[in-house]
């Protein structure tokens, strides 16, 4: 199996209730840690290199890092772990272009930000080039708040999707699925306090419920058409205690609850982008290990427990947001 396109994993996701995680990826540990817990669990796995990653640390180590751990599953688990290598939010046809001739098999185009022409004009020349030589597209309508590839979108310029926009959109870009905008964002501050209400016991902000009114009226128009959601981290407030604790400064983070994640994932939800939560387990972990180890400088001290802790986290998205455990 291998590399492999999102197409089975969707249909089967779609028909089984439940999701498939798409993790960013930076560098070793990170594969690592996260095609430990796919394998461990058996699970699907969907790895995503974003514009960023590729310029940190160059498409060709990322593309072998990814071949390493196909390799390793099956060498030292006996597993034949699929993978789905995607650029996400992919800004141009040409970037697009060039994860196709490098092996990637699927591609974010991301032109959610032009008027809906112009998307559909970009998204259908990337879905031809990308046909053409077998990889899958995702596009995307509606826009996200939070910071994509180092541009910040504030809540104000954010816009959820409009379904009565859905049909037209797939029809003529001929995209295989489809982000949506239905109150996920980007990083791991999605909420403002005032955007939030107070849970009158605990005094913890709670964010606004995500518009499954929303998700359900794309998933009627579009019926059994792969719906997928940026911006799901649920920045889970232990990590980021964990970070404040120990000199870090992440004051308020508020993530999407992962119990709504788990119902969207039952629905028309197909593919769930993680990012924030891995960041903030890695670096919760680091800053622990140097407040107890101060002496340390061998980076294997510090990062043989990083990449555990992402292992332990996609576990625990693999298990209680996604349901995809034994799917693979
Ligand atoms: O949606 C953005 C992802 O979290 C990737 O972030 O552009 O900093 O690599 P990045
Ligand atoms: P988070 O920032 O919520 O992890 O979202 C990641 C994402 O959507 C990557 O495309
Ligand atoms: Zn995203």
């Amino acid at each position: 199996m291998g590399i492999v396109t999102s197409k089975e994993m969707f249909k089967k996701a779609y028909d089984g209730g439940y999701a498939i995680g798409a993790f960013n990826v930076n560098n070793m540990e990170i594969v690592q840690g996260i095609t430990e817990a796919a394998i461990e669990l058996h699970a699907p796995l969907i790895l995503q290199v974003s514009k960023g990653a590729r310029n940190y640390a160059k498409h060709v180590y990322l593309m072998k890092l990814i071949e390493a751990a196909v390799q390793d599953a099956e060498q030292t688990a006996g597993f034949d772990l699929p993978i789905v290598v995607h650029l996400d939010h992919g800004d141009s046809f040409e970037l697009c272009k060039s994860c196709i001739d490098g092996g990637f098999s699927s591609v974010m185009i991301d032109k959610s930000g032009l008027p809906f022409e112009e998307n559909i004009k970009i998204t259908k020349q990337v879905v031809e080039y990308a046909h053409d030589h077998g990889v899958v597209v995702e596009a995307e309508l509606g826009t996200l708040a939070g910071v994509e590839d180092e541009v910040n979108v504030s809540a104000e310029d954010s816009s959820y999707t409009r379904p009565e926009d859905v049909q037209e959109f797939v029809e003529r870009t001929g995209c295989d699925s489809l982000a949506i905008a239905i109150g996920t964002s980007h990083g791991a501050y999605k909420f403002t306090a005032k955007q939030c209400t107070r849970d009158p016991i605990t005094g913890k902000l709670v964010p606004p419920p995500l518009r499954f009114d929303i998700l359900e009226e794309v998933s009627r128009r579009l019926p059994g058409f792969p719906i997928v959601l940026h911006g799901s981290s649920s920045v889970p407030q232990e990590f980021v205690d964990k970070i404040n604790k120990y000199g870090g400064k992440r004051p308020d983070a508020v993530g999407i609850p992962e119990e709504q994640l788990r119902e969207a994932a039952k629905m028309a939800v197909c593919k769930i982008n993680i990012d924030s939560d891995l960041r903030l387990a890695l670096t919760a972990c680091i800053r622990e290990h140097f407040w107890e180890h101060p002496d340390h400088f061998d980076p294997r001290q510090y990062l043989t427990p990083g990449r555990a802790a992402i292992r332990e986290m996609v576990k625990h998205k693999i298990v209680n947001v996604l349901g995809c455990d034994g799917k693979a």
